[in-house]
């Protein structure tokens, strides 16, 4: 019988309304630090600012646009020492990690291993689930181990490299070759002939094109569809799914010339409805987010799956273990939700109890490059016109930006982009590119057709 009341409340009760109490104190009071620099992380630190649970927002090391949203912090992404420095320093709550490089390399787990910090929370998984995009090779032995729809393919490296080259010369053309490890995005190539496929083979394997870790190599099958991407938030039990997006990654109109980080990207996408999103989410959500907890691959954060649609059913092409650029640039703008609070509970495993809330309004995002990306650029040149950019349906980001003597100038191959809401495609595109206009650089690029399947 329970003998100890107060006011009528069992003990046990009484520690739950202390707990939620607890939770909801950390939560109104999170100093928060994002790491990284590009559009993505200015879209996560302008979403991160409107929270009223964030106290403090520091961006490592951010660039111009973040700044406008919290305080820069001029560390290197992979000084993981000055990391783990500034985290005690700042009394840092919550960690969110933007690009891939530093989640591959462990940076989660070597924060969260730090006795100093042992009530942080990071979002971005530890080195273990960032495989899944670490390693093609992994990911596509998971896949298969979990029966995710995907290309077939067979990984090949020095040992077997014979085996290979007679596996290449009688596979169906074009022919996807893929080095295992992270290579910047460059990392796969597609082939139209055997010959091409058995040099660039040669290549990756023998000459060591992508490094070490490109000396594996995953020969798959050619997907012919359309592609999407589709961007989950686990907690390792749940998920929750963002809105989906395309992006637009050749540099030229049409989907022409060499492939880029992302062109421009739009969300929602036209052709995902109701029945394609539950697919994805019975055929590759789920059978991802069990897997990984079957496996003990331990995750909080975001999944980016990238997906072919052939016929009415989606294939796996890639996993990526963070938000995409430009991708977060439309996504982010869609989520109503208080985006803290959908992290605080990604990081407390309790995504079960939340629900996610879209802006119905299309959004389309432009990115601006320099001249000559994605092959050699210049930098360091004035941009003009970036105040005059109207705030009512669009929305600056800053990519590859630089202060200097007061000025912002450029300093990576895509600059900046624009993202517009509209009731349409083409609507919010057309908002996005009239902005454009006003704003100007010597050697400024942009495509002007982002979308333009959905006209
Ligand atoms: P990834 O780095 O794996 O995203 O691949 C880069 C791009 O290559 C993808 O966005 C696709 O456009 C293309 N790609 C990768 N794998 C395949 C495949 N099996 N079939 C067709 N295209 C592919
Ligand atoms: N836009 C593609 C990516 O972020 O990988």
């Amino acid at each position: 019988m329970p003998t100890q009341k107060l006011l009528g409340l069992s003990l046990s009760n009484i520690s739950i309304i202390l707990k939620a109490f607890k939770i909801q104190q950390l939560l109104t009071n999170m100093r928060i630090l994002l790491l990284g620099s590009g559009g993505r992380e200015n879209a996560l630190a302008w979403k991160i600012a409107q929270s009223t649970h964030c106290e403090k927002l520091f961006i490592a090391p951010g660039n111009p646009g973040t700044a406008k949203y919290g305080t820069n912090l001029p560390i290197s992404l992979l000084d993981f020492e000055a990391i783990k420095k500034a985290c005690i320093n700042e009394k840092i709550d919550l960690v969110v990690v933007g690009p891939e490089e530093p989640l591959v390399k462990g940076i989660t787990d070597y924060l969260i291993s730090t006795p100093a910090l042992k009530n942080l929370d990071v979002i971005g998984p530890g080195k273990n689930g960032a495989q899944l995009e670490g390693s093609k090779a992994f990911a596509k032995a998971f896949m298969m181990r979990h029966n995710i729809p995907t290309a077939a393919y067979k990984e090949f490296t020095l040992g077997n490299y014979a085996e290979g080259v007679q596996y290449l010369q009688q596979h169906p053309l074009p022919i996807v070759l893929k080095a295992d490890g992270l290579a910047a995005g460059k990392g796969v190539v597609i082939c139209e002939n055997h010959l091409e496929a058995i040099a660039e083979f040669e290549l990756m394997i023998q000459r060591a094109k992508f490094g070490e870790a490109g000396k594996k190599v995953v020969v798959e099958q050619f997907l012919k569809g359309i592609e999407m991407s589709v961007f989950v938030l686990t907690d390792g039990k749940h998920y929750v799914i963002l809105p989906e997006a395309k992006d637009y990654k050749r540099v030229g109109e049409g989907d022409t010339g060499p492939n880029t980080g992302g062109m421009g990207a739009i969300s929602p996408v036209p052709f995902a409805d109701d029945q394609l999103m539950k697919k994805i989410e019975e055929k590759v959500i789920k059978p991802t987010v069990d897997g990984l907890q079957k496996e003990g691959l331990e995750y909080r954060g975001f999944i980016f799956l990238g997906l072919m649609i052939s016929g009415d059913e989606p294939y796996m092409i890639e996993y990526n273990c963070r938000m995409g650029d430009p991708e977060t640039e439309v996504v982010i703008p869609r989520l109503k939700n208080d985006l803290v609070e959908l992290l605080k509970a990604a990081a407390n495993q309790q995504l079960d109890k939340v629900n996610v809330d879209t802006d119905p309004r299309t959004a389309v995002t432009i990115v601006a490059v320099s001249g000559g990306y994605p092959g050699d650029y210049k930098k360091g040149i004035e941009i003009k016109g970036l105040s005059d950019i109207n705030p009512e349906d669009s929305i600056l980001f800053h990519m590859g930006t630089a202060e200097q003597a007061g000025k912002i100038v450029t300093s990576g191959g895509r600059v900046f982009c624009i993202t517009s809401y509209g009731r349409s495609v083409f609507d919010a595109a057309e908002i996005s590119k009239e902005e454009l206009g006003k704003v100007s650089f010597t050697g400024m690029e942009y495509r002007s057709d982002i979308g333009y399947e959905f006209d």
